[in-house]
Parts: C-alpha cells; structure tokens; sequence
C-alpha cells in the first residue's frame, strides 16, 4: 500500500467506530488482606481512530484501566461505554494483547491459534482459514501458518497474537506493554507494523508502554497517570504518530526530544 493511501486511511479513520467513554470511573480491589484504590476516578472520552499511548509509574493501575475496558475486571465505581453500549464483559469487538504470549495455545498451528476466537464464534471452517490467512499475511506470517507456536521467537508469538485479535475485526485494540519482554531490534520492527496496522485499519488503539520514546512515537494522544491510584494527569495529542520516520531516526529530531522530555516530567511530577 502506498503512502498516500496511508495518510487518506488516517484522515478516514475517525468515524468508523465509536466513541468510548469512561465516567467517574474508579476502581478498588478488596481482598482478605484489605483494600487496594488501583485506579481512578478517570474521566475519558476517546474518539474513534484515535492511538492513545498510556504512560504511569509502576503499579498507577495501568493494567487494571485496561482489563476493565476489557471487560475482564468490572470496575468498583463509575462506568465505560463503547458508543452506547456499556462494557460489562469481554467481547470480540475489544481485542486485548499480553505482554506475554502465554495467551497463545503452544502446541497448536500460528493458523489454530488466529483461528481461536473465530472458531467460538461460530465461523464456518473456509470462512475461518480466509480470515485466519489474511490476518497472517498482514502480520508478516504466512509462511510460519502451519508452525507450531512454541517453535516461533517472541517477536512472532507477538504477531501471532496480534493477528488472532485482528482476525475478530474489533473495534477497540488494547495492548498491555506488547514489546516489553522483545529485544530491542524486535521491537522497533514491531513497533513500525502497528503504527502501519493503525494508519491501514483505523482502528482505536490503546497502548500501555514504559518507553516514552515508544509512546510519544506511536500515540496520536499521550496520557500519563500518577502513581496509585491513577489519575490522568497528562493528556496530549502528539504529532508525531503520522511521520513516516521510524523511531531510531526520530530520535534525531529536537522536538521529539522535547516532547519525550516534557512527557516524562509528568511523570516524575
Ligand atoms: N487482582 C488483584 N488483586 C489485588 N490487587 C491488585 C490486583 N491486581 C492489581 N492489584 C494492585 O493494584 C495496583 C495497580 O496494579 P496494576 O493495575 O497492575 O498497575 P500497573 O499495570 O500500572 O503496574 C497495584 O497496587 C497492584 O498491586
Ligand atoms: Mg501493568
């Protein structure tokens, strides 16, 4: 695809989904050795299209704000809602990515596993396949379709899950720290194929990361929480989501610098 169509899909992608919308949400874990306040009370409204980088000092609650717009975690006080929809539950219209690939089943084919959610939802075993195999070459992996996933690096075992959300065509990406356990080569090849699967789909995409740089780079909107429990305490639009640049020449750039600094001040604040 060239880069012109790139940019009209970027121009194009708001509208396509809907809007999600937390209110007053907040959440307390309570467990036999007392009360924990994870996060909150955050008020939200995120467009669609938009690619949100989420940024916080370990244990601000980052993963719990995730599960709970998963539908994993059902939040203490306060509420999300996809368009009008109220999020109670996980669905295949909100596509979560680990940090790990424990997500994946090892034993089975890359196919198996990006056929997993389609299976549950009832697809038929051809209609499975075509999707399952699109997905696959979008992500690169075509030809490791029949492979076992324990035999794949981590990188791949991380397309591999992002290929199997994708496959259930969700309106809502979330992702969990995804590159954080790559190499640092790994990373950045990966990091350019979201930024390109967010530009190509127009898809909202959250991105929790602890890497400014990856954050600044990727999000079209930066946010940052304080410590325990999370507040946002930052939240920007960030420009450089539509550069072509890849983050390794990025990092050459004095405004970027710039907002990589302003960004982790917030969160040393
Ligand atoms: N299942 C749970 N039960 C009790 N406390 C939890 C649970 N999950 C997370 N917490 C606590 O909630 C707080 C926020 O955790 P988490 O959302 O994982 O933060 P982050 O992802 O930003 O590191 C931490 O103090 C953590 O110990
Ligand atoms: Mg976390």
């Amino acid at each position: 695809m060239s880069e012109a169509n790139d940019a009209a899909k970027v121009a194009g992608a708001s509208g396509s989904g809907h809007p999600l919308r937390l209110r007053a949400l907040s959440h307390t874990y309570r467990t036999e050795r007392g009360a924990t306040h994870a996060v909150g009370p955050i008020d939200l409204e995120v467009a669609p299209g938009e690619f949100l980088s989420l940024l916080g000092p370990s244990g601000c609650g980052k993963t719990t704000l995730l599960q709970i717009l998963a539908g994993f975690v059902h939040p203490s006080d306060g509420s999300v809602l996809l368009g009008d929809q109220p999020v109670t539950a996980p669905a295949a219209d909100r596509g979560v990515v680990f940090q790990q690939s424990s997500a994946l089943l090892p034993w089975r084919s890359v196919r198996q596993n990006v056929e997993l959610g389609l299976q549950l939802a009832g697809a038929n075993k051809a209609a499975r396949r075509t999707r399952a195999d699109a997905e696959l070459d979008r992500v690169g992996l075509t030809d490791f379709a029949d492979r076992p996933v324990y035999e794949l690096s981590g990188g791949m075992q991380q397309r591999v899950q992002i290929a199997r959300v994708l496959a259930n065509d969700p309106e809502l990406l979330l992702m969990d720290e995804p590159f954080g356990a790559l190499d640092a080569m790994t990373r950045e090849h990966l990091q350019g194929e979201l930024r390109h699967l967010w530009r190509t789909t127009g898809r909202t995409m959250v991105l929790i990361t602890h890497s400014v740089e990856e954050a600044v780079a990727l999000g079209s909107r930066v946010l940052v929480m304080s410590p325990r429990p999370g507040r946002i305490v930052f939240d920007e639009p960030s420009p450089f989501a539509n550069s072509d640049r890849p983050l390794s020449v990025m990092l050459d750039d004095p405004d970027f610098h710039e907002e990589c600094r302003r960004v982790r001040a917030a969160i040393e604040h």
